[in-house]
């Protein structure tokens, strides 16, 4: 199993609606996902109970010290992706999915005031020695200021390639009105230019951590050889410390 943690001291950011938009593109990319609140805002809660589908299920794990459990009976359970959703600002709970993280994804708004909020997060991730992501959001549709927001962010990350996902995530309607109506934004507009840009980032991600797409199968025993799933690849290549 994967897990993904989303993490940015700075509230509004996205970390929320990216987990959403993420876990529903990773479901339809094969994977079996499961969404891990730890932030008692309840956000996830909130939507899945305005929700009609049952998948992906949101599991809140407010303490910080049962997250790891958690993490390790979703693996056996079969789950193959845990995305965590965490509260702004800094808390034992963000710190213990950091801890347990493969991945950990760092939204931010090109904003002054967004990038600098990434520091503090950042350290905690580099201390942690996790592989981790910006993830530009909220982005307006062209403009000098995204380029310089991420040129930004990838100077405070030179050692390591990839520190800026693609592509950045613009502000649009639809993942507002998906949240409202208990979707994700693949499911809300499926074949809009935001639903777009998420799967093409899960797409990302999923290369980064160097994940073969999982193939949807009832029996994997009646699949030829040839094309077997590949073996989880480690993620060890993208530790940097
Ligand atoms: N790309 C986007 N386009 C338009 N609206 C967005 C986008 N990303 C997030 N939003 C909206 O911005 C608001 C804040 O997003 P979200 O709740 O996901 O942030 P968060 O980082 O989880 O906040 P918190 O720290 O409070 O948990 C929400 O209303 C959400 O719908
Ligand atoms: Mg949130």
């Amino acid at each position: 199993m994967h897990t993904i943690v989303l993490a940015i001291q700075k509230g509004g950011s996205g970390k929320s609606t990216l987990a959403i938009g993420l876990a529903r593109a990773a479901i339809d990319a094969g994977h079996t996902v499961r969404l891990i609140e730890t932030d008692q805002q309840g956000t996830l809660s909130n939507w899945q109970s305005r929700r009609s589908y049952a998948e992906p299920r949101v599991d809140p794990v407010y303490a910080a010290g049962d997250i790891a459990e958690r993490l390790r009976n979703l693996a056996d359970e079969g789950v193959t992706l845990a995305i965590v959703d965490t509260a702004g600002g800094v808390g034992a709970a963000t710190s213990a999915a950091i801890r347990n993280a493969d991945l950990c994804l760092i939204p931010a708004r090109p904003s002054v005031v967004d990038i600098e909020a990434t520091a503090v997060t950042l350290a905690e991730v580099r201390r942690a020695a996790k592989p981790f992501a910006f993830v530009l959001n909220q982005t307006p549709i062209r403009g000098q200021r995204i380029a310089s927001a991420a040129s930004t962010l990838g100077e405070g990350a030179l050692d390591i390639p990839d520190a800026v996902a693609q592509p950045f995530i613009v502000m649009r309607n639809d993942h507002q009105d998906a949240l409202s109506a208990g979707l994700a934004v693949s499911e809300y507009a499926p074949s809009g230019k935001s639903a777009d840009e998420i799967r093409r980032l899960w797409s990302w991600i999923e290369s980064r951590l160097g994940i073969v797409a999982v193939m949807l199968v009832e029996d994997v025993n009646e699949l030829p050889v040839a094309t077997m799933p590949a073996v989880q690849p480690s993620a060890e290549a993208f530790t940097f410390v």
